[in-house]
């Protein structure tokens, strides 16, 4: 079965360090919050793990960042710019996520070097990371040190406002960590993208058609 290389070794590197930040990041975050009701690990192992793993996040994210800036491979996060064209894509790929792929249809994206995001992925991911990523960094940077920074936060419309942002964030991407691993669990087989995010490579169906659709 043919194979494309379609995860450069920084995009995987970042990508696992990310993933495991994040679990650690949201259960030390829910600790600092529910301090009392919920007894993980100490109030400050848990800020002092939060904070570290943070300022970890922050330099990974320059892996991703900078990989994308200075390669061709941008393209793949490239936006379709035509909103019509775009949102039908992105319907198609609903639609299968919904009803078609219960009925063993079809997946309506076929991956390539380029085009490696379906129209749902290239835009979600686009908003996460290049908005609620860094905005998350940016408010988490805030909070760590309120005094230091306080000029910024009072502008921002104080503490409260900095932190009710950074919380909703928060939200989203504990939210995100259940989609996303299930969403990565629809290949042609249940480990396909797992396994391509480990190695690089991706299976596709061959010119004729044949391979794995799902
Ligand atoms: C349990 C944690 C996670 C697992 C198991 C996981 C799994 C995967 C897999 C299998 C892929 C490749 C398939 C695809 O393209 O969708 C992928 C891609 C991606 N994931 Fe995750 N992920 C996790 C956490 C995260 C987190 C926390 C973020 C962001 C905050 C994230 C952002 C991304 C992005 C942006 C890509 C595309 C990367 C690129 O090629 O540029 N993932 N993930």
């Amino acid at each position: 079965m043919p194979s494309i290389y379609v995860h450069p070794l920084p995009v995987r590197i970042w990508h696992w360090i990310n993933a495991f930040g994040f679990v650690a990041m949201i259960a030390t975050g829910v600790q600092i919050r529910y301090v009392g009701l919920i007894d993980l690990m100490s109030f400050k192992t848990a800020v002092v793990l939060h904070n570290w793993i943070g300022f970890v996040l922050i330099g990974n994210f320059f892996i991703w960042f900078l990989f994308y800036l200075f390669s061709d491979k941008i393209k793949v996060y490239h936006p379709e710019l035509s909103p019509a064209k775009h949102f039908r894509a992105s319907f198609r790929q609903l639609k299968y996520y919904g009803y078609g792929i219960f009925k063993g249809e079809p997946n309506p994206h076929h991956i390539s070097v380029y085009q490696k995001f379906n129209a749902m992925q290239s835009m979600t991911y686009q908003v996460i990371m290049l908005l609620l990523v860094p905005l998350q960094f940016y408010t988490g940077v805030l909070l760590w040190d309120v005094k230091r920074f306080s000029g910024m936060i009072d502008a921002l419309g104080g503490v409260r406002a900095v932190d009710t942002a950074h919380v909703l964030i928060f939200i989203f991407f504990v939210g995100f960590i259940f989609i996303h691993p299930y969403l990565a669990s629809l290949g042609h087989t249940r480990t396909a993208h797992f396994k391509a995010m480990l190695t690089g490579y991706e299976e596709v169906e061959d010119e004729a058609g044949h391979g794995p659709l799902r």
